[in-house]
């Protein structure tokens, strides 16, 4: 069911799957191994101790061997049926070494490969490797936290009240602020994906400030490439005029923390507005691509909020070190976060918004193949009004990962998710990554000419660092 265009490879020195590779992996695993010593260290059962121990020497041996450009190796049984196709996909693509293997292959396997080493523990089995850094930053993103709740509080009390917006008083001129508010909160989800932590590996208070602000958010408008939200805001628009009973949303989630936080903002705002019945979020089962949400996170989330001056005066063992102090919540700003708590964990309890992890997300192969691998997940998401997949690993899994001319139209590269699917899908993508679809013919050699961009070294330079996003929708329903 692949693509028959060739994927990115690490093999490739130009594109962002040699940098990944070469750089960035190995940092990633670094930071796992001090995690689990951390963890270790503090253990009190010799158990736990011991195990530790040999996830250490684990990890360290799947950094060496990516270091050293060894065959990558099968993956141990841990009893998880994805091992099978992981190791089969190992087997046909001629038992690859690390430099030379489909990127976006590799980085699962990278991922999955250290979900054994805890899997196949007995201690270890739920641990997150990368929850410490998950919640460091959630607790750093504080002030976009607080401006964005006090500004859900005073949208969904109006709608609430006078189910107007903006002063609007016409059916007509309610449906234009709904779509200016929708188009705003779907902005803030994208750009709420600009800060996933394994592309920013050592990012500061004051960079997750900067990126988070609605001013960067104004500012940012400009580096939208392609913008469908129109198209996605008719549909549900004409949706809830139908008068359809049952229309549901659905969110391919991305990572934790801020952006979590922000997706809630969109589902609660999609609920209190009428232009969704039903909420499902699709978190991921393994640790994955660091930042990655998983069930547990949504849980922790909503507990910071339901107790915001523990949370933000309770101080992380670094902050401690450092000698910080906590300052503590003014009385409205906790009102304001609990009037989040309290709105979405009625819409959880009252089944209206609902977590559905299933373990495709975490298999090694791109979205080309849901219908013929998972049709029941398939099935599943033709029910839905929208599908919204966000961040880059979405967009590179929907996209096979490969080497599109970029003015390939969007709805192709998406193969059997595109026309006639019975799927719609709206993909909010800051670009971490090469591939890129549905330009304008000249776009990509504009920006490759802007500074950084990559000029004629022949990568796709501005592609990798987040700074530009796309947002691309396809109607397979029409
Ligand atoms: O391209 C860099 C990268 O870390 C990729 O490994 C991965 O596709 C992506 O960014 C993760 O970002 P996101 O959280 O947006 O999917
Ligand atoms: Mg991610």
């Amino acid at each position: 069911y692949d693509t028959k265009t060739p994927p990115y490879s690490t093999s490739d020195k130009t594109s962002f799957a040699y940098v990944s590779a070469r750089d960035r992996w190995p940092v990633i695993i670094t930071q796992g191994i001090d995690d689990v010593h951390r963890t270790t260290m503090a253990a009190s059962d010799p158990e736990t101790e011991k195990e530790g121990k040999q996830i250490i020497a684990d990890l360290a041996k799947l950094k060496y061997e990516l270091q050293h450009d060894r065959q990558i190796t099968p993956l141990p049984d841990d009893g998880y049926p994805d091992v099978a196709g992981y190791n089969k996909e190992l087997q046909q693509l001629g038992n690859p070494h690390w430099f030379s293997v489909p990127w976006l292959f590799s980085e699962c396997y990278l991922y999955r490969r250290i979900s054994t080493c805890f899997t196949l523990s007995t201690k270890w089995q739920n641990y997150d490797i990368f929850a410490r850094q998950k919640m460091s930053t959630f607790k750093s993103s504080r002030p976009a936290v607080l401006e964005l709740a006090a500004r859900y509080k005073d949208i969904v009390t109006e709608l609430e009240s006078k189910h107007t917006l903006k002063g609007s008083k016409t059916q007509e001129e309610l449906e234009v602020a709904e779509k200016i508010l929708f188009m705003e909160m779907c902005e803030i989800c994208l750009w709420g994906n600009a800060t996933d932590l394994s592309l920013l590996t050592s990012l500061s208070y004051e960079d997750i400030q900067k990126l988070q602000g609605s001013e960067a958010r104004k500012a940012s408008e400009k580096n939208i490439i392609v913008n469908d939200l129109g198209a996605a805001f008719e549909i549900l628009n004409a949706a809830q005029k139908s008068g359809k009973s049952e229309r549901r949303v659905d969110i391919i989630l991305d990572n934790a923390g801020f952006e979590l936080f922000v997706d809630l903002i969109l589902a609660g705002y999609l609920l209190s507005s009428g232009l969704a019945t039903t909420i499902v979020l699709h978190p991921k089962s393994i640790p994955w691509f660091v930042s990655d949400v998983l069930p547990k996170d949504f849980a922790d989330l909503i507990m910071a909020l339901a107790n915001p001056q523990t949370f933000y005066s309770a101080l992380s063992e670094d902050e401690q070190h450092a000698g910080k102090t906590s300052q503590p919540l003014s009385d409205k700003e906790v009102e304001e976060l609990k009037f989040l708590f309290s709105r979405w964990s009625t819409f959880h309890g009252e089944g209206q918004l609902v977590i559905r992890p299933n373990r495709f997300w975490t298999e090694g192969g791109s979205y080309w193949r849901l219908p013929g691998i998972e049709p029941s997940l398939f099935e599943d998401l033709q029910a839905s009004e929208l599908v919204i997949f966000k961040g880059d690993l979405n967009y590179r899994k929907l996209t096979g990962d490969a080497m599109w001319d970029t003015t390939t139209p969007f709805a192709e590269a998406i193969g059997p998710l595109g026309p006639k699917s019975g799927i719609r899908t709206l993909a909010l993508r800051t670009c971490k990554a090469d591939v890129v679809v549905g330009l304008p013919r000249g776009e990509d050699e504009k920006l490759k000419a802007t500074e950084g961009g990559g000029a004629d070294s022949g990568a796709r330079k501005w592609a990798w660092s987040g700074k530009w996003a796309v947002v691309q929708f396809c109607d397979g329903k029409a």
